[in-house]
């Protein structure tokens, strides 16, 4: 097979792979990130958090930090103002976490903020925090799913809106079935850790505050602080241009906006946090540890007759954060009897929140680890057991699917592979002193939804400018946002300026859920069809004609706002304004008797372990999706590698580690928080499966951002067990795990 081209050639239904519109900008250094934006005068805040997880802080000692030269103030809880308490973004607020820091003496997780230092410059700061000693009364905490009192309570008994779905009667399909698969799979807490540190400066002006902060959603981040600090929301203005990465981590507000507004507001002075490595591992959310059993049954040829999948997930005592990724496992084959059931379990930790397909990496690492598992017990290839159990329809509700392209993505992943040539029996592909292991896995991301509205001007000399406060977080969104607006308005992309991460601009979606291009670009679209109407259907490409109609019409400029709701969405319009992110902002792709919108993959790796030390390695790995229009190959080609690879670490290297007597995170550096480098990443083959989608939304866009690291954990523990014949059900899996 011919290695695939990394810049790919454009297939039916994708646009041109043009390179980033911020590219030059970044790798010159010029694109500013919130915490280099140059304030005056700025006072440096550094945070004191707790070294405990649970119990009060008894009292300060705080005269050495004091007597540092340029320290301005220690705030504590005995000094802290009192402030207005929002709700959790899952109750129908805004933040990531309920806790409002510094209003009292009791500690309900490790890392809690319980101070800020304020200095003349950052390592004053940081030196009078250490130096700032704290006097504890430690109670003990409950770390983990297997700490004595933690607390299991079913998810639907404290959510109202979640149903744990199903169809059918379990008992009955586990009873028909001539096969059957029960077994227990387990996921470790997994910290995102952008390279762009978290941070916030926040400087007043009269009444009104500016913030700059790293963010996925500025509309969210403005309201959630206007309500914090009672202000009128349009007194504050976010702006955030550039996201060195976020991964969710940068999704819901968190407390810390609020406070460094407060202080800056209190103090009179713009004040600057930049927060340390190790505090964010605490301070902002994190990928919940997660437990799973699955039960799946099927007749002799592989129907599936039964599936079943109950998952446990860890949150914090204070707020009921819920990954529950059964909605979309139970929509993935075909089964007449599908029972799941989601519970909680609460610690004292900090809230979880999204990381990188919160709901589907943990769920179908599970069932997609089962799928292999009931494929070797049936004696069946397991991309063959996929096949037989492809359904176009909800198995749960009935509903079609919009376009589903799995089958497609699985032949043509295979073909490239060379799946043809495995030999199935474990441990008989050894090359010398290495076992070599071929394992596949399906990946599934709905294509979720969400209003937005945008503003596109077009300039009598045929350039434009096109605004919405949507977000890149790396992914590319300015570069296919100019290349939709070029696209609609008919005229080249290298005309059209792109402005977005500002809550001044038009409201846009979160950079969450990978709803950004289906999202945003849709209400671009009615607004460039609106300007093309006003010309009378088309933007002449000759320069004269066009200044000729704009003579005409006696302006300087066609400028258009819109507004866009996915169809069944439009009460989320109320809610775009506000910035909500829960209680049904979005639209999702699967789970309500509607269109099943999902887009889908498929996942191949070779692993290769020493026969002797079992060390563990992946020297290939190739993904094939389908993603509805690809509105540029390059960019899109870039996210699926980047979800691949995470996938390796995922299943080989991260975990955040636990100390289960202090429930602290133990490794919360990224020196011992083990990602894949380089060297642990060979080979890494994308194919783009070209699909049209009519239905999805006006321009045929899924969400491709978080599709590529479904499944390829499973993949590459299928392989494992390919390799040696031991079945490893705890990621990650290194080399002890098969000693
Ligand atoms: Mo992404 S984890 O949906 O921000």
């Amino acid at each position: 097979m011919q290695p695939v081209p990394p810049v790919p050639p454009p297939m039916e239904n994708m646009g041109k792979p043009d390179p980033r519109y911020e590219a030059r900008s970044k790798v010159t250094g010029r694109a500013r990130y919130a915490a280099d934006e140059p304030v005056s005068n700025p006072a440096w805040a550094f945070l004191v958090t707790s070294a405990i997880a649970k119990g009060k802080v008894r009292r300060f000692l705080a005269d050495e930090a004091k007597g540092i030269p340029g320290v301005l103030a220690i705030i504590t809880h005995e000094n802290a103002p009192k402030r207005e308490k929002v709700a959790f973004f899952g109750d129908g607020g805004y933040v990531s976490t309920s806790l409002v820091p510094l209003q009292g003496p009791d500690i309900h997780h490790a890392g809690q903020i319980i101070g800020v230092v304020l200095a003349d410059s950052y390592e004053t700061a940081r030196e009078a925090a250490h130096r700032l000693r704290v006097e504890y009364e430690v109670a003990e905490p409950v770390a983990g799913f297997r700490s004595p009192g933690a607390q299991t309570v079913e998810l639907a008994a404290v959510k109202k809106s979640h149903k744990d779905v199903g169809v059918g009667d379990i008992d009955k399909g586990l009873a028909d079935a001539a096969v059957t698969v029960d077994a227990e799979y387990f996921t470790p807490t997994q910290h995102h850790n952008p390279i762009e540190l978290f941070s916030t400066t926040a400087v007043w002006n009269g009444d009104e505050l500016t913030i700059y902060e790293p963010s996925q959603f500025v509309y969210s981040l403005k309201n959630c602080v206007a309500r914090q600090l009672a202000l009128p929301p349009e007194k504050v203005h976010v702006i955030n241009p550039y996201v060195g990465g976020a991964f969710g981590s940068k999704g819901a507000p968190t407390q810390r906006t609020a406070l460094v507004a407060a202080l800056a507001r209190q103090f009179n002075r713009p004040v600057k946090l930049v927060v340390a490595r190790d505090q964010g591992f605490f301070i902002t959310t994190y990928r919940a540890e997660t437990r799973h059993r699955v039960r799946l049954g099927a007749t002799p040829d592989g129907k599936l007759t039964a599936y079943g999948h109950e998952g446990w997930e860890l949150t914090s005592m204070v707020d009921n954060y819920d990954v529950a990724g059964t909605e979309n496992t139970a929509e993935m084959y075909a089964s007449p009897n599908v029972w799941t059931k989601v519970n909680l379990v609460k610690a004292d930790r900090n809230t979880p929140g999204f990381m990188r397909s919160p709901p589907e990496v943990p769920y179908m690492y599970a069932l997609e680890c089962a799928m292999d598992e009931l494929a070797v017990a049936l004696n069946m290839d397991p991309v063959e057991l996929r096949r037989i159990n492809d359904t176009m329809k909800s198995p749960i509700n009935g509903a079609a699917y919009t376009s589903r392209s799995l089958m497609k993505c699985y032949d043509e992943a295979a073909a490239q592979f060379g799946w043809s040539r495995r030999d199935p029996r474990p441990g008989s592909m050894r090359d010398g002193e290495w076992l070599v292991g071929w394992g596949c896995a399906t990946a599934t991301y709905p294509t979720n939804m969400m209003p937005s509205a945008a503003r596109v001007r077009l300039g009598g000399d045929g350039s434009a400018r096109v605004q919405v406060a949507a977000h890149d977080v790396g992914t590319g969104a300015y570069t296919v946002i100019g290349q939709a607006t070029a696209e609609f308005l008919g005229i080249p992309a290298d005309k059209v300026v792109v402005e977005l991460g500002d809550s001044r601009l038009p409201p846009g979606p979160v950079a969450g859920g990978s709803m950004t291009t289906a999202s945003a670009c849709s209400a671009v679209k009615v607004a460039c069809d609106r300007i093309r109407e006003r010309l009378g259907g088309s933007v002449p490409a000759d320069p004269k004609a066009l200044a000729g109609m704009f003579e005409k019409l006696k302006v300087g400029s066609l400028e258009e706002y819109a507004e866009w709701a996915p169809p069944g969405g439009e009460k989320g319009l109320a809610a775009l304004h506000e910035g909500r992110m829960g209680g049904g902002s979005a639209e999702r792709g699967g789970g309500t008797p509607k269109p099943a919108m999902f887009a889908f993959g498929a996942e191949f790796v070779e692993v290769r372990i020493h026969s002797r030390t079992k060390e563990i390695r992946v020297p290939r790995i190739t993904g094939a999706f389908a993603g509805g229009r690809i509105l540029n190959p390059r960019t899109a080609r870039s996210q699926y590698l980047g979800g691949m690879i995470w996938g390796i670490g995922s299943a080989l290297h991260e975990a955040t580690e636990i100390d289960e007597k202090r429930a602290r995170y133990v490794n919360a550096n990224i020196a011992e928080y083990l990602i894949p480098v380089n060297a642990d990443v060979p080979l890494v083959e994308i194919i783009m499966v070209p699909e049209v989608d009519t239905q999805v939304n006006p321009i045929g866009v899924k969400g491709i951002g978080e599709l590529s690291n479904v499944g390829t954990a499973a993949a590459i523990a299928n392989a494992v067990y390919h390799a040696t014949g031991k079945r490893i059900r705890d990621l990650p899996i290194r080399p002890e795990s098969l000693v």
